[in-house]
């Protein structure tokens, strides 16, 4: 089983998304003894120039051969940091990964499963304030156009409200992973 592990926080070893997406990484190879897992750091290694319609690319390669994709995401100014948006740039390529027929868009990227650990200062999940947000729904659009409907995010929210909110939320976010663990079959 192949797991694709993309992390995307600029802020090394006291990001959230970089715990939980490691967690979740964790989880997977307890129960797949056999499991072959890529790491891609975004922030460390940024994506360099590349052209679109370029056909043979190791990123877009890497997410075709994956059975299973973890990925961390920050929430940056109410989306997603830009170099997760470079990533997705690369991985949705028209003829690979979707193509348009005469009825619309068709995703070529199904069967795979896909874990988001989500990390926000703020809190969207409910009220007036889940218009703002463009980093969850974003995610799950892309993967949803491209044809993966697995797809399950692990959240840390409201980090930056207090200590009380950060330890509940990280409490909630570390039983999630738990929970996923135990299903990770
Ligand atoms: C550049 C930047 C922009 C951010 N924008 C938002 C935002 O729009 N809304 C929010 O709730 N939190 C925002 N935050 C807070 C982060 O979402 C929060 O610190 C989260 O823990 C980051 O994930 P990480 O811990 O994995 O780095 C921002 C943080 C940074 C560094």
């Amino acid at each position: 089983m192949n797991l694709l592990h993309i992390d995307s926080s600029a802020l090394g070893t006291r990001s959230v998304s970089r715990e939980l997406s490691a967690a979740i990484v964790a989880a997977f190879a307890d129960r797949h003894p056999d499991l072959h897992v890529i790491s891609r750091d975004l922030a460390a290694a940024p994506l360099g120039d590349w052209s679109p319609g370029h056909t043979e690319d190791a990123v877009l390669e890497e997410f075709l051969a994956a059975d299973v994709v973890v990925i961390g995401a920050p929430m940056y100014n109410f989306g997603i940091p830009s170099q997760l948006k470079a990533w997705i740039d690369r991985i949705c390529v028209a003829g690979r990964t979707f193509r348009y027929d005469a009825g619309g868009p068709v995703g070529l990227a199904g069967g795979k499963r896909v874990v988001i650990a989500s990390a926000r200062g703020g809190r969207y999940a409910e009220g007036a304030a889940a218009a703002f947000d463009f980093q969850e729904p974003y995610l799950r659009k892309v993967f949803g156009f491209l044809g993966i409907t697995d797809v399950e995010v692990i959240r840390a929210e409201g980090l930056a409200l207090d200590e009380d909110h950060r330890a509940q939320a990280l409490a909630a976010a570390r039983d999630a992973v738990t929970a996923l663990r135990l299903r990770a079959a």
